[in-house]
């Protein structure tokens, strides 16, 4: 079963990064898959790797448009993006280093976090890229 399942509640209103979004939960969803059926660590580290690095090019995507755009929730927002990232490149080193294992708890905290920041943080600026033309 899929950790996340995709739906329009997920929808920013804009084309390119709903397509992003959806390319998380397929990374997230492919990682569970990988701890579910017990898969080799390097191969669950590697899934880990490239989630994170799908993660910071999503967040810059999104942090482009609003310098582009000044959007007044930037900041906010951005500080949001980095903690995450931190977050990821903490667990991304424990596993690596072998302090925590690969599991649920892990998928867990990823989707939770997921869910909170595209349903809430992300679509605050849906309305304002919208009018700007961002698609
Ligand atoms: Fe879609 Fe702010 O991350």
């Amino acid at each position: 079963m899929a950790a996340l399942q995709w739906d329009d509640s997920f929808s920013v209103g804009i084309k390119s990064i709903d397509k992003q979004h959806q390319k998380l939960i397929d990374s997230l969803n492919d990682f569970y898959a990988h701890i579910e059926s017990k898969s080799n660590d390097e191969l669950i580290g590697s899934l880990l790797s490239e989630m994170r690095n799908y993660v910071e090019h999503h967040f810059a995507t999104e942090e482009m448009y609003f310098k582009n755009y000044n959007y007044p929730e930037y900041e906010k927002h951005k500080r949001e993006h980095t903690k995450f990232i931190e977050k990821l490149v903490d667990l991304e080193q424990r596993f690596n280093n072998g302090t925590i294992i690969a599991s649920f708890e892990i998928t867990t905290f990823l989707k939770n976090w997921l869910v909170n920041h595209i349903k809430g943080t992300d679509k605050e600026y849906s309305q304002f890229l919208i009018d700007k033309g961002v698609v």
